[in-house]
């Protein structure tokens, strides 16, 4: 079981920047992603047809014997991460606890900033994670959905991608934040154009580098760390277009991916 592959799930790219850090971090694990391209964007939809995608990507996956499941997804965290730990006996992980963690660790002056989906900004599941374990925080958050097209499309730069950013992060201006957190795994794709709207004075928080310490933290605490000696092989499925997604995951992992084509609906239409 310790050589088995961690699943990791998104609603479509953004969570290769949980891939990225877990790669980075714990090179000999092997990967099992699904990403739910085909009904992407998650965020705008509501909470049932959120939890039936996110469930039926999440039994997939175990169902394929991984030992752990990463939901590398805020929205999805947002409304499933409870019931998820409930459903499954072995280890989930979300993004948000980690992602409030990080940006405690990284505030001066109290004033944290958050962008994410509608589902997870109307969830309020940031502010009662960085409230659980800070009190006198000023948290002001913003739902950002034009960000995720923009990612998933791969028109990160460019003029339409930096006038769509600077009209978003307009609520922040004169906020005095000095520290936002990048609550959409999609939303580092997008770092360097938020940074130049934002300016110097404000951290960017992306919640996967502290995931991806949860997930080594649970593997040794639990001494579930892979044995495997070699490169491992890591397996990229996607309801969308194959073909695409190894563009965009050759784009932000730097390596060619080995992309299936697999829709867990299994191509009957009543999740579309
Ligand atoms: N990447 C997902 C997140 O972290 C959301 C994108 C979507 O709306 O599907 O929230």
């Amino acid at each position: 079981m310790r050589n088995a592959p961690i699943g990791v799930m998104d609603s479509g790219v953004g969570g290769l920047t949980v891939v990225a850090e877990v790669w980075r971090q714990l090179p000999r694990e092997q990967v099992l992603f699904y990403g739910d391209s085909l009904r992407c964007p998650y965020g705008d939809r509501d909470p049932q047809d959120i939890a039936s995608y996110t469930f039926r990507a999440l039994d997939f996956l175990s169902d394929q014997g991984v030992k752990m499941l990463v939901i590398a997804c805020n929205t999805a965290t947002a409304i499933c991460l409870e019931e998820a730990r409930a459903r499954y006996s072995i280890p989930v992980l979300g993004v948000i606890g980690p992602g409030a963690r990080a940006a405690i660790a990284a505030t001066s002056n109290r004033r944290i900033g958050v962008i994410g989906t509608h589902a997870t900004v109307s969830s309020d599941s940031y502010a009662k994670a960085l409230r659980q374990t800070h009190r006198g925080l000023s948290i002001q958050s913003v739902a950002c959905p034009s960000f995720v097209g923009l990612v998933e499309s791969g028109r990160v730069d460019g003029d339409e991608a930096s006038r769509t950013v600077a009209d978003a992060l307009a609520p922040f201006s004169g906020s005095g934040i000095d520290t936002l957190i990048l609550g959409c795994t999609h939303y580092p794709l997008l770092a360097p154009m938020i940074a130049t709207v934002l300016g110097p004075d404000v951290t960017l928080i992306s919640s996967a580098e502290e995931t991806a310490r949860d997930v080594s933290l649970w593997l040794t605490e639990q001494h579930m760390s892979s044995m495997a000696l070699c490169d491992p092989r890591h397996l990229f499925y996607t309801s969308g277009s194959a073909e695409r997604f190894a563009v965009m995951g050759e784009r932000w992992l730097g390596v060619p991916i080995d992309v299936s084509h697999h829709d867990v609906w299994k191509c009957s239409d009543e999740a579309l």
